[in-house]
């Protein structure tokens, strides 16, 4: 299928706009912006020349609505299922928690890389059937970083999401302002996913060839969308841009670059601004990764850019001067990042990142420390404390992990013997270990663990007790075991 490229415009999406105020118990006596995201069924082009797909999206559009929230200024969202009872994606009803007595459309939002409490953190397991919705809140209590909110329902987590459940979730802080980065309309999100398209137009969701158990264990598209479209352009002004680039994709990690040889210069990881900007060929991002950079147009009036994902020109930016001034600016420092001492830690918990054979050989599933979704809590780090935690990848393949409610720094990477460990599960080092790399210095809440490797992370355990998840971003397999409750214990 040869598509014309760059002939659609790049989608922003709308800004969300609360429809009112109200109050909850967890702030007593002060009404709050009150948003309602409606999850809703509609049609949509994915390119020009493409007839219309059936999607899913919040607000009736794929990416939803951005939320754009200030620190410390909590908000509420109702929201609301008003999809079709029936699923347009292949369930797999043989995995947990996507079993034939369970409605077949259920939703939970989550809003990854917030802290909020457990009962608005989208647990997996409080899914709502279409008709319902749910209220959540979040405080904002953190810093300015590009968040996003996805689904995250048992057991279809990779379906929903895949059908467009996905959207911008935006904090932005006084510290920030005062850098005077690119702000207004040079400031946008640039969400990226993987789909497949058929002919038709119609999006579809691979299969295994086992047709009472379909679920495959990785979904690469045919076609990379940006903000929902494929190979979109983007008029911009010989000027600064920040562009917020989120991995939405269930299994591909980006590798992205700028034609001419134009950098980037990387300001910002998951959770917020880095100490200083990186300049930068390549951006390498894992699913549910982001980055912010900042592209420098200035010069190249009449010209056009191409972000590439690896070999391929993926998006166009065509520079054309409209006589407006740039007096935005990048710091040669953004911020100060306090790094935390691997010997403050109360803990060093070692997790494995492991695949599984269930009974005769398949399906496969993965699994974290050895056990199912529904095995009783093995993590329960103590509120206000710092742990360890070195997440042994046994699997050839590498895996984006993400906790829920804490931010993170990655230590090091480090090899070891997988001999030894399957043998006697022994921890034995082959060599030294690996810092991570510049980009990673910053706060995260996703990393990536590498096959063959040891990844260490260190994280204090601030938030409101309860219970949250740690996972696998590939959504596959997340789905499919590959994600554990963890229990915030009271200090
Ligand atoms: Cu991006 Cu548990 O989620
Ligand atoms: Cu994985």
């Amino acid at each position: 299928m040869t598509l014309a490229r760059f002939v659609d415009p790049l989608p922003l999406p709308a800004l969300a706009k609360p429809v009112g105020q109200r109050s909850h118990p967890a702030y007593p006596g002060k009404p709050l912006p009150f948003y309602r995201m409606e999850m809703r069924a509609f049609k949509t082009q994915l390119h020009r020349d493409l007839p219309a797909t059936p999607m899913w999206g919040y607000g009736g559009s794929f990416p939803g609505p951005t939320l754009m929230a200030r620190r410390n200024e909590p908000v509420l969202i109702e929201w609301a299922n008003a999809l079709p009872d029936k699923h347009f994606l292949p369930i797999d009803h043989s995995i947990h928690g996507a079993e034939r007595d369970k409605p077949e459309v259920r939703t939970v939002a989550h809003v990854h890389g917030a802290r909020t409490t457990a009962d608005s953190d989208g647990y997996p397991e409080a899914w709502f059937a279409p008709g319902r919705s749910l209220v959540s809140h979040y405080p904002n209590a953190q810093d300015a970083a590009t968040l996003w909110y996805h689904d995250h329902a048992m057991g279809i987590t990779r379906l929903n999401i895949y059908a467009g459940l996905l959207g911008a979730y935006l904090i932005e802080d006084d510290a920030e302002h005062v850098l005077n980065l690119p702000a207004g309309d040079c400031d946008l999100p640039l969400i990226l996913c993987d789909r497949l398209i058929a002919r038709s137009g119609e999006l579809y969701y691979p299969v295994s060839d086992d047709p009472d158990a379909p679920w495959v264990s990785e979904c690469n598209g045919n076609a990379i969308l940006c903000n929902g479209k494929l190979f979109p352009f983007l008029e911009v002004e010989p000027r600064r841009y920040r562009i917020r680039l989120i991995n939405a994709a269930n299994t591909r990690f980006y590798e992205l670059s700028l034609s001419g040889g134009v950098p980037f210069q990387q300001i910002a990881s998951d959770q917020g601004l880095l100490a200083a900007p990186l300049s930068r060929a390549h951006v390498t991002l894992y699913p549910a990764e982001r980055a912010e950079v900042v592209i420098d147009f200035s010069g190249m009036d009449g010209k056009q850019v191409q972000l590439r994902q690896q070999a391929e020109a993926i998006m166009e930016f065509r520079v054309r001067d409209r006589g407006r001034k740039d007096t935005s600016a990048v710091p040669s420092t953004l911020r100060s990042i306090e790094r935390l001492a691997a010997a403050s830690a109360v803990r060093d918990r070692v997790l494995t990142l492991g695949e599984q054979d269930d009974a005769g050989g398949s399906p496969m599933m993965m699994m974290l420390g050895g056990k199912h979704w529904s095995a009783p809590v093995t993590e329960d780090p103590r509120q206000n404390t710092t742990e360890i935690w070195s997440m042994v990848n046994l699997t050839g393949d590498a895996h984006p992990m993400h906790l829920h409610l804490v931010r993170f720094q990655v230590l090091e990477r480090r090899p070891f013997d997988l001999f030894a460990w399957n043998e006697s599960k022994t921890l034995k080092y082959t060599g030294p270990a690996i810092p991570p790399d510049p980009e990673e210095m910053g706060w995260k809440d996703t990393v990536r663990a590498d096959p063959g490797m040891v990844t260490r992370i260190i994280a204090r355990f601030e938030g409101e007790p309860g219970r949250y998840v740690w996972h696998c971003h590939l959504l596959e397999h997340e789905d499919n075991e590959m994600m554990r409750p963890f229990q915030l214990l009271p200090a």
